[in-house]
């Protein structure tokens, strides 16, 4: 009666295991979402490199606010108020994003930024 050598059903359930285990991951609907879509920004080149400012935005802004507060050095390019110049919607950009990663700033507390 067995119709199959049981190796071969253990192998079945081996890939159907591993196979749900790939399809598994704790962002799993996040990830079904896909990244979210962020407004097309104004201009052609962001301050600094694309890729460069996706990782790195973060501690760009505070730099320049060390450098704005403590050394009184304002950088116009480097100031929030121009980052609106181009990504001219804080929630179809930043907050987007934001939302996406988990994370909330607090500056916007303090600084205007357009919605
Ligand atoms: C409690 C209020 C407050 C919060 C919260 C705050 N800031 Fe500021 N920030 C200020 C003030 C006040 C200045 C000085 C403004 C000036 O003199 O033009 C400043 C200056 C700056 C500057 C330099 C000038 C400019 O216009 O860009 C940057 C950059 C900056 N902040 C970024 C940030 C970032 C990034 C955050 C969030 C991580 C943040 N700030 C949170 C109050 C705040
Ligand atoms: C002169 C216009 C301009 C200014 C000013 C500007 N950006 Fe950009 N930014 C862009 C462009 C263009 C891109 C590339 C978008 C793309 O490739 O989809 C970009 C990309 C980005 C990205 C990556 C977005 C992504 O799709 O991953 C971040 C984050 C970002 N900018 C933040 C900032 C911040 C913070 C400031 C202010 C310090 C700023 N930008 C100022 C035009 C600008
Ligand atoms: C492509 C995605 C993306 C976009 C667009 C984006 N951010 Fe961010 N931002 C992040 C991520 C991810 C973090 C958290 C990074 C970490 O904690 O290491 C972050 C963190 C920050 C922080 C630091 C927060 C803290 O309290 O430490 C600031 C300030 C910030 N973003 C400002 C902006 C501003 C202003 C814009 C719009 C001009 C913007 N970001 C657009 C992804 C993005």
């Amino acid at each position: 009666m067995v119709s199959y050598p049981s190796s071969f059903v253990r192998f079945l359930f081996c890939v159907l295991a591993l196979t749900a285990g790939l399809l598994w991951t704790p962002s799993g609907i996040a990830l079904a979402d896909g990244p979210p879509q962020l407004e097309l920004p104004k201009g052609k080149e962001c301050v600094k490199p694309t890729e460069w400012m996706r990782r790195n935005h973060m501690d760009f802004l505070k730099e320049s606010r060390e450098l704005a507060v403590r050394e009184g050095v304002r950088v116009k390019s480097d100031s929030l108020k121009n980052c609106a110049t181009c990504h001219s919607s804080r929630e179809k950009f930043c907050d987007r994003c934001h939302a996406y990663a988990g994370v909330a700033p607090n500056c916007f507390e303090c600084h205007h930024y357009p919605k």
